[in-house]
């Protein structure tokens, strides 16, 4: 490996639920500035999307694949300067996933703090469910990656990857790159508006509305949202550490303006609530509107998508063979 290599970097989605302003600030808003100077990869992970198989249907999940493949693009992610790709594409992940699961202690599954919340809102538990943070150690070991922008909830399993690989280096000698979770100081956590004690989420975006701001969603029902959001029993701006619901606001604001967060409390502090949601709701607006535009350009061309996916799963391949030639090699598997 060169020592002059640039940094790369590897993030996903999962193409289930509505892709929303939290996804965006804390991950993807992330990547589009990493990739400026990274060698960045894109990937949208469908195989995680199956985890939890009565939350997708088969012909959704293909819609959500192309979906959200757009969106990255829409929100500035430049498939010419990046590799973007759907990940049941690559089968190199599936293989990986695996060889990597055979090297992991049942006991690390089982204390994933995700795994115990989303296991006990199902009647049945699959098995993938379980396994599915080693699935994305693999997706991330695979390209001998350094950095994963990622949101505050997915940092247990980033630290989960960096145990499985340097395990694995240690039974089967130097396999892998060990990469660090690279997570926003604000924005990292974005709330519910309707519900500022949870994470906003994309599965409770599609049935509770006024819970996410979808980066789909019509301005009308952006500004319903914003306006309809939780602050605090109080009508004005007093402290913005008096209620989470006030302090998800102006993250929003701040990540998404640019604008230092003291000066945006300056700004709105002893006025009502009012205020201060009028202006998020152009913030939000500037940001989404050319996302909404460029999506619906990307859409109407499906052949041009699929060009860009095709290029991109092709370049995945290709960084992806060295690596799982490499943890093949280290297990034992296929002939001498
Ligand atoms: P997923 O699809 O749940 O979320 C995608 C990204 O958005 C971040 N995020 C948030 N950030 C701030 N506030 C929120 N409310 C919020 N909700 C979600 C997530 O942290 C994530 O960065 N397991 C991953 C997908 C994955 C992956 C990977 C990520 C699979 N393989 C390899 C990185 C590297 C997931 O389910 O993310």
């Amino acid at each position: 490996m060169s020592e002059i290599r640039k940094k790369r970097v590897f993030s996903g989605v999962q193409p289930s639920g509505k892709l929303h302003i939290g996804n965006y600030v804390g991950a993807i808003s992330l990547w589009r500035e990493l990739q400026a100077t990274a060698d960045a990869i894109f990937c949208v992970v469908d195989l995680h999307a199956m985890t939890v198989p009565e939350a997708v249907k088969p012909a959704e999940l293909r819609a959500k694949n192309r979906e959200i493949a757009a969106l990255y693009i829409a929100c500035g992610i430049d498939p010419s300067r990046t590799t973007v790709f759907i990940q049941s594409e690559v089968t190199a992940h599936a293989e990986l996933g695996w060889i990597l699961t055979c090297a992991t202690p049942l006991g690390w599954l089982h204390r994933m703090t995700q795994f115990k919340s989303k296991s006990e809102r199902q009647e049945t538990v699959g098995s993938g469910l379980l396994v599915y943070p080693v699935l994305q150690a693999a997706d991330i070991l695979l390209y001998d990656t350094d950095l994963v922008p990622v949101g505050e909830d997915q940092k247990q399993h980033i630290e989960l990857c960096r145990d499985i690989g340097d395990r694995f280096n240690h039974l089967f000698g130097e396999t892998f790159r060990l990469p660090s979770p690279l997570i926003r100081e604000s924005g990292a956590r974005i709330m519910g508006l309707d519900a500022p004690d949870q994470k906003m989420s994309k599965s409770t975006g599609e049935t509770v509305p006024g819970h996410s701001i979808g980066l789909l969603d019509p301005p009308g029902a952006v500004k319903k949202a914003i306006m309809r959001a939780v602050t605090d029993p109080g009508q004005e701006f007093r402290d913005e550490h008096a209620s989470p619901g006030v302090r998800n606001l102006v993250t929003l604001y701040e990540v998404l303006s640019g604008e230092p967060r003291q000066a945006i409390i300056d700004r709105y502090q002893g006025g009502g609530y009012g205020y201060l949601k009028k202006d998020l709701v152009d913030v939000v607006e500037a940001t989404l509107a050319p996302i909404r535009a460029e999506h619906a350009r990307l859409s109407a061309d499906p052949a041009v998508l699929d060009r860009l996916l095709d290029e991109g799963a092709s370049r995945a391949r290709d960084l992806a063979a060295p690596v799982l030639a490499r943890a093949k090699r280290n297990v034992g598997l296929g002939r001498a």
